[in-house]
């Protein structure tokens, strides 16, 4: 089929790239010059694993350009809009700019049987509202909502086999012409068994706030869990995997720590309360701030811990942070808790290095006052203590005695709960983890 994929960050690219993968004639738009140069060039202007090779390969075939010009659009049979949502600033609510500059972009392209399908993740009633637009302009034209589950660092895995496919068509039919092309698209996958539910509109997009909302949940669910076990004794890791053993819990994102962040979770709670409260059904997600509280809550937490494993004071203590990006495999600093609370540690006092394998580019733009290593060793060099923030495989790896022979002091606070505290403390250091005795 012949794709149009409107916005090349995150989502946008990966599913360029897939579709094309999938066998289709793709063409990716998007108003950053500098990324489209990137993208035509097989750089992924973000770090995602497999997805510059899937580039390379898939531009080799001639089934996928980029461009920053709309009117390529044109004579696609299928139009992805796939630009971001990102907080407004000074409130809750998502910023819809985007996503409406791109459908109105696009309008002057679409001809009477296209489909306009959207995947960005939006406020519940947007795709309505968009639907209209279309129609006013190509009553022949249809939209779908079809929202995306990708994680990233697994975005390209995720996007040729996800675990289901929602398409959200006007009356939830499987009769509407749009559930027919949208099969089309995703026959490889389809053909491999993923599942696939056709719904309305609305529950197509509430799906998705749905599903982020749950993970969040589950996360601060397990921290809190972890304030609990701190306030006793117990130790939150054991608890999470005998819960987890019950398989109507599951284990899965179950990780207590420095808590979630990133471009999804921390700004899709927020929205889809605001949203609810425009809808006058508030009332049912208050506990999502609840959900918000307990997760910044962990960050002031973990300065906190740093304090102590100090010996009371950040007062000019040399602080090695390793991992800066939101999660390992990723280079995105989004609202990311590690670089958060390093800001903060620095803002109290200590003298912080931030360490991290792929994201200090990004890092030094956000926070430019902070100091960046990017070699490991070099960064642990003489430092007061060290805290492990992103659990990226390198830092789960660190040898405790090679680690004990960099530092000055042997006091290291595992954010993520990933380190042997056993292990550590034989080796000679002084270790705490989250929500563990
Ligand atoms: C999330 C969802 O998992 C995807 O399904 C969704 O498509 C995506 O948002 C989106 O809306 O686009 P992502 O933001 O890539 O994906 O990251 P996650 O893997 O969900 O992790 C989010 C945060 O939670 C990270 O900071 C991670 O470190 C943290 N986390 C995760 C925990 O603290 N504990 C856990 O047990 C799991």
């Amino acid at each position: 089929m012949r794709i149009s994929v409107i916005g090349c960050g995150y989502l946008g690219a990966v599913h360029a790239a897939c579709m094309a993968k999938l066998g289709h004639d793709v063409v990716g738009i998007d108003v950053d010059e500098n990324k489209i140069a990137d993208l035509a060039a097989g750089h992924a202007p973000f770090f995602e694993p497999g997805l510059e090779n899937l580039l390379l390969e898939v531009q080799e075939t001639g089934r996928l350009t980029f461009t920053s010009d709309m009117s390529r659009a044109h004579g696609s049979d299928v139009h992805f809009i796939c630009v971001g949502t990102p907080q407004k600033k000074g409130e809750n609510a998502a910023d819809m700019t985007y996503v409406d500059a791109a459908t109105q972009a696009l309008l002057p392209y679409l001809h009477s049987g296209d489909l306009v399908v959207g995947k960005s993740t939006v406020p519940v009633g947007t795709a309505a509202r968009l639907a209209e637009m279309v129609q006013a302009h190509e009553p022949g034209a249809h939209l779908a909502w079809n929202p995306e589950f990708l994680r990233e660092g697994h975005a390209v895995k995720d996007t040729l086999t996800p675990d289901r496919f929602v398409y959200g068509v006007p009356g939830g039919s499987e009769d509407h012409a749009a559930v027919a092309v949208l099969d089309e698209v995703y026959a490889t996958p389809l053909g491999m068994g993923t599942q696939r539910l056709v719904a309305d509109y609305a529950t197509a997009e509430l799906v998705k706030a749905a599903a982020n909302s749950f993970l969040a949940t589950k996360i601060s669910f397990i921290n809190a869990m972890a304030e609990v076990c701190e306030a006793t004794g117990a130790d939150v890791t054991v608890l999470a995997d005998a819960i987890g053993l019950d398989d109507r819990i599951g284990r899965k994102f179950l990780n207590a720590g420095i808590g979630f962040g990133g471009g999804c979770l921390p700004k899709d709670i927020r929205a889809f309360m605001a949203r609810a409260g425009e809808l006058g059904a508030d009332q049912a997600l208050t506990f999502l701030r609840e959900v918000d509280a307990i997760n910044m809550r962990r960050r002031s937490r973990t300065v906190e811990l740093a304090r102590d494993l100090c010996g009371g004071t950040l007062m000019g203590q040399r602080i090695t942070v390793l991992g800066a990006a939101f999660k390992p495999d990723s280079d995105d600093v989004r609202d990311s808790p590690a670089l958060s609370i390093a800001a903060q540690l620095q803002l109290q006092g200590a003298v912080v290095t931030v360490s991290d394998p792929q994201s200090l580019g990004n890092a030094a733009r956000r926070f430019p006052e902070l100091n960046y290593v990017a070699n490991t060793a070099e960064a642990l060099n003489n430092a007061d203590a060290v805290l492990l923030l992103t659990e990226w495989k390198e830092y789960r790896d660190l040898d405790p005695f090679e680690t004990g022979t960099l530092v000055k002091q042997m006091r290291i606070l595992d954010g993520r709960n990933v380190l042997d505290l056993q292990k550590w403390r034989a080796a000679g250091w002084s270790i705490r983890g989250i929500g563990r005795p």
